[in-house]
């Protein structure tokens, strides 16, 4: 029987090969399709927190497909992002997206040394922002000193890594506090988690929660729900306390509560009922977070869920045609601010939509770890 999803990732396979050229042409780092081709993040440049997914999606390709033009556009990006660190203040907690699928997927699945030594440079600067009051810091302003956020889960893969490539624990024991305040401070009794928690950043008491990229304060903003839901599980990987292990499945029971009946995911959980706006991207993390649970607990009722995400994307919102570049659509980064896309192509989401399907035929290289 033919496998619907090898055959899906074949046709991504195809147009990326050449929609993925004219990105080359142009230079950029490709943020989002539009007008036909690929554009650049509307803001910060080259040091916007997503410009690892670009590379992160081309080291896919390229395990999925051995051709080398994949490796070389991620290389391109790569360059790109390492001159980043020169301009150091503009970059911040996502130096984990930025650089584990960029240096850390190179080192990975080529051994390139340099690509390891910019994965723990990238490491180290995320260590630069522990405050030993208890929390990663997020951002740079300075109004914002005690942020955290819980999108910060997912960059605590860098730290484990760097642990595991150097053998020395403080990256691994830094997650670990960081995972454990977000656990207690950001969790919620419904299963749901708060996007943004600030803290005192003298003495690390919580301040109070502040509305994030979701409808409003207190809601459940679904991209939020899905790093929670992928974070954690990948905390309880690395880091082994079963409480970890516990929290994400509770945080993807709230959220598989959630999936629309098209399979579709709503940009916040708690958005009004009249309004019709979805954040594709939410599903394909979630799909990605699912699979990892199947994997830790055996518990194929994860997997069920990841497949009715991946099938609904797939059946109703898979841009094959040649007028645009990317394929997932319907993505938005922001509930309420349309600036950085509403229901738009985002790479992001092809990138988690490829890792979601390399996972469901076995293929996928395991950039989070
Ligand atoms: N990490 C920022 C976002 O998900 O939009």
């Amino acid at each position: 029987m033919p496998n619907r999803y090898k055959e899906a990732l074949d046709r991504i396979a195809v147009k990326f090969r050449k929609t993925a050229e004219t990105a080359a042409e142009a230079g950029i780092i490709p943020y989002q399709s539009a007008g036909g081709k690929w554009i650049a993040s509307p803001y910060d440049g080259n040091s916007w927190w997503t410009g690892g997914f670009w590379p992160g999606l081309m080291w896919e390709l390229w395990k999925l497909t051995g051709d080398d033009f994949f490796l070389q556009e991620a290389r391109r990006v790569e360059k790109l992002l390492t001159e980043e660190f020169r301009r150091f203040r503009r970059l911040n907690h996502d130096v984990g997206f930025m650089y584990l699928l960029s240096c850390g997927a190179d080192a990975k699945l080529t051994g390139d040394e340099q690509a390891e030594t910019d994965l723990l440079h990238a490491a180290s600067l995320l260590m630069g922002r522990f405050n030993p009051a208890g929390f990663i810091r997020a951002w740079n302003e300075p109004e914002r000193t005690g942020y955290a956020i819980i999108d910060c889960m997912m960059n605590l893969s860098l730290l484990y890594r760097a642990s595991r490539d150097t053998g020395d624990p403080r990256f691994r024991q830094v997650a670990k506090i960081h995972a454990d305040r977000t656990q207690q401070e950001f969790l919620r009794a419904d299963g749901s988690v708060s996007h943004i928690i600030e803290f005192d950043p003298e003495n690390g008491k919580r301040i109070r929660e502040h509305a994030g990229q979701g409808y409003s304060l207190g809601s459940q903003w679904s991209r939020g729900q899905a790093w929670g839901l992928y974070g954690f599980a990948l905390a309880f990987r690395h880091l082994k306390d079963p409480e970890y292990l516990e929290t994400a499945k509770r945080i993807a029971a709230n959220f598989t509560k959630h999936i629309r009946a098209d399979g579709l995911t709503d940009c916040d959980f708690c958005q009004p009922e009249d309004v019709f706006r979805l954040d594709n991207i939410a599903g394909a993390i979630a799909a990605c977070g699912l699979q990892e649970l199947t994997m830790l607990t055996g518990d194929e009722a994860w997997k069920r869920h990841a497949e009715r995400l991946v099938d609904g994307m797939l059946e109703h919102c898979a841009d094959w045609g040649e007028e645009h570049c990317g394929i997932l659509t319907h993505c938005t980064a922001s509930y309420h601010d349309d600036g950085a896309g509403r229901h738009s192509n985002i790479t992001y989401g092809d990138y988690f939509l490829v890792e979601a399907l390399m996972k469901l035929c076995n293929l996928d290289p395991e950039l989070w770890s």
